[in-house]
């Protein structure tokens, strides 16, 4: 249960999204669309160090892991093969005294008698499946003949491309296949922020394996993905691990683990770490009648490999790393009082933008000139953002409240007219602690570096 300082915290992550540009509603001009959400600029570059860090240590520090990028729109046998069209539903209840649609397990139970959360009504339907999976059609004619969906998962492109994808990357198991994209699921009850929504994305890798080896690499994965989280800057103790029980699980997967971290809105997963078997290839082999079997040369046995599958939400680890960030604490202002200052504390590989930039003065042209090369010197290696408006301490606060780990400040001593040993050096000031110490210019871009890499 969330208790009020919960709920107000989540309000003012909320708030803080609108209004310095990370999140919207989408088509809010017309009212919005139910669970659907659009990234501003700064959203946008945090969703994409994100995903562009995911990349990295899944695909790019491993030998055993290339990546692809599925079409959205597939054949609907895809999807008759690996039995979304028959079973990716949720149990839906109606109310009938207020018409909502609830998903089952929103229905409070009062000793025994079932009442709508939202009216408080006792009027309700029994449970009956509703198919998550949005319909579309491809081509000019609008019947079953064209009809299909929009992916629910990115992971059915993996296994109906597995072939094609060993043969030309001429990997041996175990190896995986890496997916960045949006999927698409038609929530009952979108809610919790972006947290569950229609449209959203996902990181997924399919992680082909002996029979033998699967329970053992569902354990090493469950453990990379811990580490994933810790290096983007998720603290160990905001996060737990569920196993979730046989009866929770598809009946094809042997073993299932939820990664999920401890939002203001309560416990929720970002990740399931599940052991699908070959229940997958196995399908689409027998629907297709295409062999997906892979070939031993050692042993000159032929048999369908084992999957186990990381699969991350982008946009609940971009809500967690915001939730996570955010703090409030005390600074001082311009005169030296104390007042309440709003910090998101990004780990700086992940903060959207690096580095403020900032001339003391805006009316120095000297000051400005020079800041405006330390901007030219660091553009090639990382996201900065130059700021002359406003006295100093505003600005800092600008870009605490944003999340940007560090500021550069160009001064008189920049311009060596305090202190000729001074010149060509500048101000960094450090985010968190608000400390300030000189750097040589031409030391900034591997100072920066070391910490946003
Ligand atoms: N591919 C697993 C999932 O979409 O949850």
């Amino acid at each position: 249960m969330s208790t009020p300082s919960d709920s107000q915290r989540m309000e003012k992550i909320v708030s803080l999204c609108k209004r310095r540009g990370f999140i919207f509603q989408s088509s809010e001009i017309y009212g919005g669309l139910n669970g659907l959400w659009d990234y501003g600029p700064l959203g946008v570059e945090l969703k994409r160090n994100l995903k562009n860090y995911w990349w990295r240590v899944m695909v790019h520090e491993r030998d055993d892991v290339v990546g692809m990028d599925g079409s959205i729109l597939m054949n609907r046998a895809v999807w008759k093969a690996s039995g979304h069209e028959e079973t990716f539903s949720d149990p839906m209840v109606d109310c009938r005294s207020c018409k909502a649609r609830l998903r089952a397990d929103q229905v409070i139970d009062k000793k025994g008698v079932r009442q709508c959360p939202n009216c408080g009504g006792k009027d309700l339907t029994e449970p009956r499946a509703f198919n998550l999976m949005f319909k579309t059609y491809v081509g000019a004619t609008e019947d079953e003949s064209s009809m299909t969906y929009l992916r629910p998962e990115t992971a059915q492109a993996i296994f109906v491309q597995f072939k094609t994808v060993l043969e030309v990357s001429r990997k041996k198991l175990p190896f995986g296949i890496a997916q960045v994209g949006k999927a698409f699921r038609n929530e009952i009850n979108p809610r919790n922020f972006t947290f569950r929504s229609r449209e959203f994305e996902q990181m997924e890798l399919e992680y082909f394996c002996r029979a033998e080896e699967g329970m053992r690499l569902l354990d090493y994965w469950l453990k990379e993905r811990l580490k994933f989280y810790e290096r983007i800057g998720i603290s160990r103790g905001k996060l737990h691990v569920r196993e979730v029980p046989e009866e929770e699980r598809a009946f094809y997967s042997k073993a299932n683990y939820d990664i999920e971290y401890d939002f203001p809105f309560g416990l929720q997963e970002l990740e399931g770490v599940a052991y699908r078997t070959d229940y997958d290839l196995s399908q689409h082999q027998k629907a297709s009648g295409k062999s997906l079997e892979y070939f031993d040369e050692e042993t000159k046995q032929k048999f369908i490999p084992h999957v186990v599958e990381p699969s991350a939400g982008v946009d609940r680890t971009v809500l967690a790393l915001i939730c996570e960030a955010y703090a409030e604490d005390q600074a001082p202002d311009e005169k030296g009082k104390m007042e309440t200052r709003v910090v998101l504390r990004f780990h700086p590989r992940m903060a959207p933008i690096k580095c403020g930039i900032f001339p003391l003065l805006k009316n120095n042209a000297q000051l400005v000139e020079k800041a405006k090369e330390i901007v030219d010197l660091l553009r090639p290696h990382m996201y900065v953002f130059y700021d002359e408006s406003g006295a100093i301490g505003r600005r800092y606060r600008r870009q605490d409240e944003i999340g940007t780990p560090f500021g550069v400040t160009v001064d008189f001593e920049t311009l060596g007219e305090k202190d000729a040993t001074l010149r060509n050096t500048v101000t960094l000031r450090d985010r968190d602690s608000m400390k300030q110490r000189r750097v040589a210019i031409g030391e900034l871009a591997g100072t920066l570096l070391a910490d946003i890499t």
